[in-house]
Parts: C-alpha cells; structure tokens; sequence
C-alpha cells in the first residue's frame, strides 16, 4: 500500500476474542480506582473538550479532547496509574478489604507506623516517574527515580522536586528497566513499573486500572450530553498501558460494540505497530536509540500484559514521524475560531496529528475506509500530557521547531 506521507505506515490489525478485557478491566475496578483519586486532595474531574469547528472541516461529526494537561498539578495522567498501584499495595500489606480501605486510611499514623519505611522505585521517560514521586511524597514515603540519559533537565527538575533521588543511567528508557529491577532487588525497594515481565504482572495491572478513571470520566462527559461512545478512540503508546487500559475498558464495556481503537506510536519506538506486523501474535522490542520528540512513548519493549490486551481490541497499528506529532501541537495552540485552545506536548498532540494526516492527506483511502471514518464518525484523542517540556515546547510552538515537510503542505481551505 503506498501513502502519500511515506512515513506514515499502519498495520491492520483483526480483533481476536474478548477476554482478558473483561477480567482485566471490569466496571467495579474502575469504581474503586475513581473513589480513591477522588479522595486525594486538589483530584478533580478533567475537561473533555470539543474540537467541533475541527471536526467539520477534517469531515467527522465530533472531536472530543479528554484534556489530561489539567490532572491535578502533574500535567498529565500518568499519575493516576502510579497513586492506584501504590494504594492497592499498602492495601495488601495492611491486610484491608475495598470496604475497609481510604486514603485517609492510608495516610494515617497508625499505617505509617505498621508498614515501616517503604522506598518506591520506577524507571521512567518523565511522566510516570513524577506521578510516582508525587504519590510517594503524599503518602509520606520515599522514592528512586531511574531516568535514561537523554532525558530533559526540565523533566529531572520535576520529578526532584516531589522529593525523589534521580538516577541518570546510560543508553535508553528500557535500559533504565532494568537497572532499577536490579538495584531494587539490592536495596529491597518496592518497583511500581508501568511495564511488565514475567512474573511481575500485578504492579503494572494495577496501574493500567488506575487509568480507568480518566474513561470513565469521559464516558460520564459523553453521557451528560446524551452520547453514548465514541465510535473511534486514537491512542498513543509507549509500552502500551495507557492503549490496553483505555481499549480494554472500552471493550469491557461495550463487547464487540466497542469504539473502533487505534494506537499510534513514533516511528523509532514503534514496538507495537511492529508486533502486530511481525504477525505471530507475540510482543517484538525494536532496538536502538528511539529517537523521537515524544518522550513518553520512547519505549522499545512493549508491555507483555498490554500487549494481550491490545492484540484483542485494536483495529489498527500507526507509526507516524516526529513532525506529525509536532504538528498536533501547533494545531492545538492555535484552534480555529469558536474551539478551545489545549495546551499539548508531543506525546499528548500526536494523535491529533495523525487523524489530520489521515483525513486530509491523499492515499489514506484504504485505511479510512477500513476504519469507517465518516461524516459520523465522533472521535475520541486523550490529550495525555501538556506543556512538560516547556523550552521544547516553546522551540515547536514559536520557533516551528519539527516542520512538515513542503510537499506535505495542505493547499486547501
Ligand atoms: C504523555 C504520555 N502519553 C502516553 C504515554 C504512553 O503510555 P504507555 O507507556 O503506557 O503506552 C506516556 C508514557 O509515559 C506518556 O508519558
């Protein structure tokens, strides 16, 4: 198949049974996950924000933005999968049911007391490192952050500032995976890992549920407004658990009715579009250097659970070039006249990105009409972080740092 962005490249993917979304992601799960972020202090619904003079001119019905740039002070979701795996944790050691279990609970001298000094420690991108800091620090406990060398002094500076030691180690995100798995062995550290192996599932399951709250929130949004689902959701990916939770939960919900999903990775850590072309139903890493402007899906090795997850409910795999996502950006910051204006990183622009290349670029034919895109189509992108790397941010927005490419240039209204 050829595409006019020849660096745009998708993977049609065939939906396998439904079943580990059910189990994984079941409706109580995500009650429990929103009962606990709404107790934490400052925790307040995020906007769901409507592109609607966007989506008339790309040709679909609506564009909905869950706009997690507004997650508490953290500039993005990440921290809710952190705080839930920490929380269901303390509730294992302190031997609590979800009945007896609360936050208040769980910050009380008495459990203080009981469980002792605890360190926590992850690796991370940025994002995830942060939230855990920043879960750890309120629940009164330590953290270690392992970073990789090319991460921003801007992300170091945030994740330090919720109290936490940061490691710097050589090569790449999953290089860092590893050294924190062997250090916390060392030094008996708690790892509250966004990614999965073998024989450490729980942590990383619960974080994926953590992730519930941000969908069921929008399914609330949706529904105050009479709708029922999105027919589509872009969702972009690291290692995938932020795709499997979102897509899961979906699926758990609403069967085979689900909304159509999509994931949409850098082409240089395009882990799982690779996956899903290698074909054999197993996770594939790609090597080297990731190199990407999106920070938070610079991962190679795709999460083994997540990957489960998703080979049953995705229709569609997307590797897409760094100027797409940096376009995203640009389109966001400047709306057309009458839509909100999202303040969104790399990471958390790129679907946008990409659903403009897909409904405005030539040779997308095929894929759009595989996808069903249409004049009803009511899309849903998750705005997944904002401004986290401001002198980055300024260099896309001000400076068009990332440019597309001339011969790509739209030339219609
Ligand atoms: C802003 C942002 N968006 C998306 C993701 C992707 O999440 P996952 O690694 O679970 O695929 C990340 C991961 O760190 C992120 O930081």
């Amino acid at each position: 198949m050829k595409n006019t962005i020849p660096d745009l490249k998708w993977s049609l993917h065939t939906k396998e049974d439904i079943k580990l979304s059910y189990n994984m992601f079941p409706v109580e799960i995500s009650r429990i996950a929103r009962k606990f972020h709404n107790a934490i202090p400052g925790c307040k619904m995020t906007p769901l924000r409507s592109l609607y003079n966007l989506a008339n001119m790309l040709g679909v019905e609506s564009i909905w933005v869950k706009d997690e740039s507004q997650r508490l002070a953290l500039n993005s979701f990440k921290v809710l999968g952190g705080s839930f795996a920490i929380y269901r944790l303390i509730q294992n050691k302190l031997n609590l049911n979800d009945d007896e279990i609360s936050y208040e609970n769980i910050i009380s001298e008495k459990s203080r007391k009981f469980l002792g000094e605890i360190t926590f420690a992850s690796a991370t991108d940025g994002n995830h490192g942060m939230g855990v800091a920043w879960a750890a620090s309120r629940l009164g406990y330590r953290s270690m952050i392992y970073v990789h060398s090319k991460t921003s002094k801007s992300r170091i500076n945030a994740i330090k500032s919720y109290g936490a030691i940061v490691k710097i180690i050589e090569g790449n995100y999953d290089d860092a995976v590893r050294q924190v798995t062997i250090d916390a062995k060392k030094y008996n550290w708690e790892i509250i890992s966004d990614t999965s192996w073998k024989g450490y599932e729980q942590i990383p399951t619960w974080i994926m549920q953590g992730y519930t709250t941000m969908i069921s929130e929008t399914q609330e949004q949706l529904s105050s407004q009479g709708i029922i689902k999105p027919t589509h959701v872009f969702i972009q990916a690291g290692v995938g658990a932020l795709a499997a939770a979102v897509t899961g939960y979906y699926h758990s919900l609403f069967a085979e009715k689900a909304p159509t999903c999509i994931v949409v990775e850098p082409e240089h850590a395009a882990c799982l579009y690779h996956s899903s072309i290698l074909g054999d139903g197993n996770p594939h890493t790609v090597n080297g250097n990731l190199n990407t402007i999106m920070a938070g899906l610079a991962c190679g090795e795709p999460s083994p659970v997540a990957w489960k997850v998703l080979k049953e409910t995705i229709s569609c795999f997307i590797s897409c070039p760094d100027y797409i996502a940096a376009k995203g950006m640009r389109v966001y910051a400047t709306p057309l006249a009458g839509d909100p204006f999202v303040v969104s990183g790399e990471s958390g622009a790129v679907t946008l990105g990409v659903l403009g290349a897909i409904m405005k670029e030539n040779g997308m034919e095929e894929l759009i009409s595989y996808l069903k895109l249409d004049k009803n189509s009511r899309i849903l992108l998750i705005n997944t972080e904002g401004n986290t790397d401001p002198i980055h941010f300024r260099q896309i927005i001000w400076e068009g740092a990332n440019p597309v490419p001339p011969e790509y240039w739209t030339d219609e209204d």
